[in-house]
């Protein structure tokens, strides 16, 4: 892996690789860096991964063009604990991108001052633009409504950590499965772990048609799809809960309308068994009653602090797998195709004009846009 955009981007090795180191890191390690080093250096050492320099003095560079708290935070914390250096803005007003910079030259100039760039971007597809201008790797954290793979990790991660293993685990995903990023990563990893997504979501809010297409493709099965928690809450191993994207909504009446249909607390999680965990990549808003916290079964803080050493192990396997200076690999993908526009309307392509247009055909038939991944609008009402 050179980049890490989708959870695609990681073979099932790369994630088992992650995650023992991740281990290593939490049970061993601590906030001294020369230790954190020895731990990872060892481990990948016993795989066979020669690991000079990992993190010591090396830069990341972190790139918010939109909020975050445990993201942001949990890289810079594991970097600094490799011993390495953090900059970049958690504001994008506070970037040239306000004077109308183009994320391409704002990603030429920045590889010029780090070696490894986190970006975070409203729009589906930045994170692969990125990666295309950059020739230091780059790790998507979050790209629009599209994926969030380094959540991906962290969230398998503590569904390990908790309950001992992935293979075999129903994990209900619940709340906002059309905009939210976090669980069309999760989706994927869990099918390709053997795990088992249930979709609990309204009808307006559903799982995209192309995760619930790769599930099935893995697994063999088509992810059940229902609307409310109580219908499969006694046979989960796992509840995990998303806030509605209020962000991504065109109209604010239809966020309103959606606002707290879902609430866990302590009466619902009466239904499920005592050992279903409840996780949450949070921020929470009114989803998780405050006062399920002090359950055992509430996982999501212990989740979060899981970013750290997740983030660790990545960063570490990250370095050592890539020559410090590459070239920048350019725009990749099929011909461009300058008859068609995506359609997609929070597609990076649609705020970035330099961009050609480009469509890559699917295995099953249809094509798809090259940066964002989505369908055509047509060929998705066919399909789904
Ligand atoms: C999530 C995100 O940004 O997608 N948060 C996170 O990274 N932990 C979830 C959300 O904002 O709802």
């Amino acid at each position: 892996m050179r980049s890490l955009v989708s959870v695609q981007d990681l073979t099932n090795d790369d994630l088992l690789r992650v995650f023992e180191l991740a281990a290593r890191l939490a049970d061993e390690g601590g906030v001294e860096p020369r230790r954190n080093l020895a731990i990872a250096q060892e481990s990948l050492a016993a795989i066979g991964i020669s690991a000079d320099a990992l993190a010591l003095d090396r830069v990341m560079a972190t790139l918010f063009f939109e909020p975050s708290t445990r993201t942001r935070l949990s890289f810079e914390a594991a970097m600094h604990r490799l011993g390495g250096r953090v900059l970049g803005f958690s504001d994008s007003r506070t970037s040239s991108v306000s004077k109308g910079e183009t994320l391409a030259d704002t990603i030429r100039i920045v590889n010029g001052y780090s070696d490894i760039i986190v970006i975070r971007h409203p729009l589906e597809g930045a994170a692969h633009v990125a990666s295309c201008f950059s020739d230091a790797p780059v790790i998507n954290a979050g790209d629009g409504g599209r994926e969030h793979p380094t959540q991906c990790l962290l969230d398998l991660f503590t569904l390990r950590r908790e309950l001992g293993h992935i293979a075999g685990l129903k994990v209900g995903l619940c709340g906002d499965l059309k905009y939210g990023r976090t669980v069309h990563s999760l989706a994927q990893g869990l099918a390709r772990l053997g795990a088992e997504p249930i979709c609990i979501a309204p009808a307006t809010l559903r799982m995209p048609a192309h995760i619930l297409d790769f599930v099935q493709e893995t697994t063999g099965t088509r992810p059940p799809e229902v609307e409310r928690p109580e219908e499969v809450l006694p046979d989960l191993n796992a509840l995990y809960v998303t806030r509605i994207q209020q962000e991504r909504f065109e109209d604010p009446a239809e966020y309103e309308a959606l606002r707290g249909i879902y609430v866990v607390d302590p009466e619902l999680m009466r239904r499920a068994s005592k050992d279903c965990i409840v996780m949450h990549p949070l921020p929470r808003v009114d989803e998780i009653s405050p006062a399920f916290d002090s359950d055992p079964r509430a996982a999501y803080f212990r989740q979060g602090h899981n970013g750290v050493p997740v983030r660790m192990a990545l960063v570490c396997l990250m370095f050592a797998a890539v020559e410090p200076a590459g070239i920048a690999p350019g725009i990749p993908g099929a011909a461009a195709d300058p008859g068609r526009e995506c359609d997609n309307p929070r597609c990076i392509t649609r705020a970035e004009r330099y961009l050609p247009q480009r469509f890559d055909p699917l295995p099953y038939g249809g094509i798809r846009c090259a940066y964002c991944e989505a369908r055509p609008a047509q060929q998705e009402l066919r399909l789904s």
